[in-house]
């Protein structure tokens, strides 16, 4: 038994929608983690909750009629259905909006109180009047103060690209009452990030995030920390700060605070020692997996939350990339954002956790899911070469030997070299290189069927006086298969636990502790797993356009967009920036409009096509200056028509206006039609 204590966990996946499959990249991969630390006899927890508070949760009830504990208790349903239906297994999945979250968000934020770490001040907001509620950008419209066009949010204009602050916008409204919203001061509270900047310097370069990690955050630390905004005013679905009636945490300041609760909850539930896995010089281990978009959270607010409140830090953060499909981020109308229930509703869930284990690496890289791809990788690896190994063999133990295997192993060494592998293999796993242990796992499937191949128990079953040889061959290709699935039992439960009941024999601790099945007497196979019917796959493909149409209109609008670190720019979801595909841009031609003060007409080269767009950068740059250039574009904005003609992209820019305008130039080393992000 191992000595090592282990709780991982993924990020908690906000109760105001369905689970999707970008969101089980992260979910199935930790679930594979946890897994393989148990199967090798380590004590590891996973550890879970649905996040619960927040703007769009407490909206979305609204829009529905019924009270937010309705719907976060509705959502807590669906999540944990879909997961358990994806062999998700936690070993606690607990809620946000808790007793235990409420006790320690309340603690955590008396803690860094006392210690100075609170301040606060008043700050000025769009108010709606009618709702009797702060707005975030997001829900103002209004027009553009520059160009005038309808229907704006407040962040920014969708038509001339002018950034603006809420209070700019012409006849603006709210999006949830459309009354005119007023200005209103109130009191907020701030977290000083600032007091943490040496701690976060030393935490961020010690060792616990990946490189790409700390290369990120280096440069917001070089930028200075800001302070964190960690209070909204009533109404809010969240906790009320203790001290400060009428105000409620920011939902994420009770979110990763969620991970401790969740685990408070299982400790009561267990009889297990909260301290030991939280107490400041805790011994055991503490990893949290996330998305990239939230590693600001998790690698700066939370460490020093944590460490300012005299908790321990996490040994660890582990940073996945995005799930784009078919080589595209995620799209409704495409059919490509595909909810977990619509693939439960047509295929086997293992196929997903196959395919995504063999793609995923310890990086931050993205991954696609190609459905030829993927297709083709479960046919060829798991039907192909690891099924086909069983039911290769099965049938001549089942006819010939009535189920049971031969006395002796055929190839000891052979046997030895699948043991042999599982050192490098675990290795892969700890360290979240799952394609390559994917690969390794198949290297040796390949080299079972190659014994089988050169064995031909197929025409040893013709032929007279070798029964005791092919029982023999057969015998060690259904042992070489059952360690096999042992390797891939993290990947492949369901599979695995379907084998243990075929092989009548439990697939329990790591490989290296196993010995052959000999003269054991196995049961009936039954077909473990079929190649991926084409069909199924167009069939999720229109359930999901299907969704789309079900999906009301005013969902579109609960989405949050707080300010945070930017006093321009608020918040977006990732999502919102996995939209934009930005490209590079070769400015082939760039001309003077007529009667146009502001705006040059701009032909791009962006790669694969040439457009033109209206830039209103003629008070900063004469054509001559750009000709040539690259730059960068947003290439998938709706075609605008605009008084001059069709505008087909935006150039991006920096600057407040005027003659301070820089359009973007990339650095050397770009070619026109890359992809920047
Ligand atoms: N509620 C926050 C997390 C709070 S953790 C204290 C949140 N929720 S989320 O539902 O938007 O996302 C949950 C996790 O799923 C995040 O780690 C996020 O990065 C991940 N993913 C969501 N969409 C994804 C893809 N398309 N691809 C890969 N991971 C994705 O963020
Ligand atoms: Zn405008």
């Amino acid at each position: 038994m191992s000595t090592r204590k282990i709780l991982a966990t993924s990020a908690l996946p906000y109760a105001n929608g369905p689970i999707h499959l970008g969101h089980l990249v992260e979910y199935i991969q930790t679930d594979m983690w946890t897994r393989f630390q148990k199967q090798r006899g380590v004590e590891c927890y996973y550890i879970c909750a649905d996040d619960t508070h927040g703007t769009p949760i407490m909206l979305k009830a609204d829009n529905l009629g019924i009270k937010p504990e309705e719907l976060i208790a509705k959502t807590y349903q669906e999540h944990t259905r879909d997961f358990a239906d994806f062999g998700i297994v936690f070993d606690n999945y607990h809620s946000t909006h808790s007793e235990e979250n409420r006790e320690f968000s309340s603690m955590i934020y008396k803690r860094l109180r006392d210690k100075g770490h609170i301040s606060s001040r008043s700050i000025t907001q769009a108010y709606d009047p009618v709702k009797e509620m702060f707005l975030p950008d997001r829900f103002i419209k209004g027009e553009c103060p520059k160009c005038g066009a309808a229907d704006q949010y407040g962040d920014g204009c969708e038509v001339c690209g002018a950034t603006y602050s809420p209070t700019d916008l012409k006849n603006a409204v709210s999006a949830i009452s459309g009354e005119k919203p007023i200005e209103k001061d109130s009191e907020h509270y701030f977290f000083n990030l600032a007091d943490f900047t040496q701690m976060l310097q030393d935490w961020t370069t010690a060792g616990h995030l990946q490189s790409e990690v700390t290369n990120k955050l280096a440069e917001w630390l070089d930028g200075g920390l800001n302070q964190w905004d960690i209070s909204r005013d009533a109404p809010y679905f969240g906790f009320e700060i203790p001290d400060a009636p009428g105000k409620y945490f920011y939902v994420w300041l009770d979110a990763p605070i969620g991970y401790m609760a969740s685990f408070k909850n299982f400790c009561d539930k267990k009889g297990l020692d909260f301290d030991e896995f939280w107490q400041k010089d805790s011994e055991t281990e503490l990893y949290h997996f996330i998305g990239k978009d939230i590693i600001y959270f998790h690698a700066l607010f939370w460490p020093a939350m944590l460490s300012g409140a005299d908790f321990r830090t996490p040994s660890a953060i582990f940073a996945h990339g995005f799930l784009t499909v078919n080589g595209e981020k995620m799209s409704k109308s495409r059919g490509t954002f595909i909810q977990a229930r619509t693939y439960l509703n047509h295929l086997n869930p293992e196929y997903l956790r196959y395919y995504f284990a063999a793609k995923l690496s310890a990086g931050v890289d993205d991954l696609d899911l190609n459905f030829d791809d993927f297709s083709q990788r479960v046919n060829s690896d798991l039907v192909g070469k690891v099924v086909n190994i069983a039911s290769r063999c099965s049938g001549f133990i089942a006819k010939r030997f009535e189920n049971k295997l031969s006395d002796s192993c055929a190839e000891p060494e052979l046997f030895q070299s699948f043991i042999a592998a599982n050192e490098e293999i675990a290795k892969l796993y700890e360290n979240r290189e799952f394609g390559k242990a994917m690969r390794e796992i198949m290297a040796l499937a390949d080299k079972a069927n190659q014994y089988i191949d050169e064995k031909k128990p197929w025409l040893m079953a013709k032929e007279e006086g070798k029964e005791a040889e092919l029982q023999q061959v057969c015998s060690m290709g259904i042992n070489l298969f059952r360690l096999l699935v042992a390797y891939l039992k993290p990947v492949l439960p369901l599979m695995a636990a379907q084998v243990e009941e075929f092989l009548n024999s439990p697939l329990q601790g790591w490989i290296d502790e196993m010995q052959p099945l000999l003269g054991h007497t196995i049961n009936e196979f039954k077909p473990l797993m079929t190649r991926v019917d084409p069909e199924k796959i167009a069939a999720i493909v229109a359930d999901s356009q299907e969704n789309l149409e079900k999906t009301p209109a005013h969902s579109q609008v609960t989405q949050e967009k707080a300010k945070q670190f930017d006093p321009i720019a608020p918040e977006i979801e990732f999502d919102d920036f996995a939209k934009i595909d930005l490209r590079i841009a070769k400015i082939i031609k760039a001309e003077h409009v007529e009667k146009a003060d502001k705006l040059l007409k701009l032909t791009l080269d962006i790669g694969d096509e040439t457009r033109q767009v209206f830039a209103g950068i003629k008070s900063a740059y004469a054509p001559e200056d750009l000709e040539g250039k690259l730059t960068v574009v947003v290439a998938n904005l709706k075609p605008r028509k605009m008084k001059f003609g069709m505008s087909e992209g935006m150039v991006l820019a920096a600057g407040p206006g005027g003659k301070d305008i820089w359009v973007l130039h990339p650095d050397e080393g770009a070619v026109a039609g890359m992809r920047v992000k």
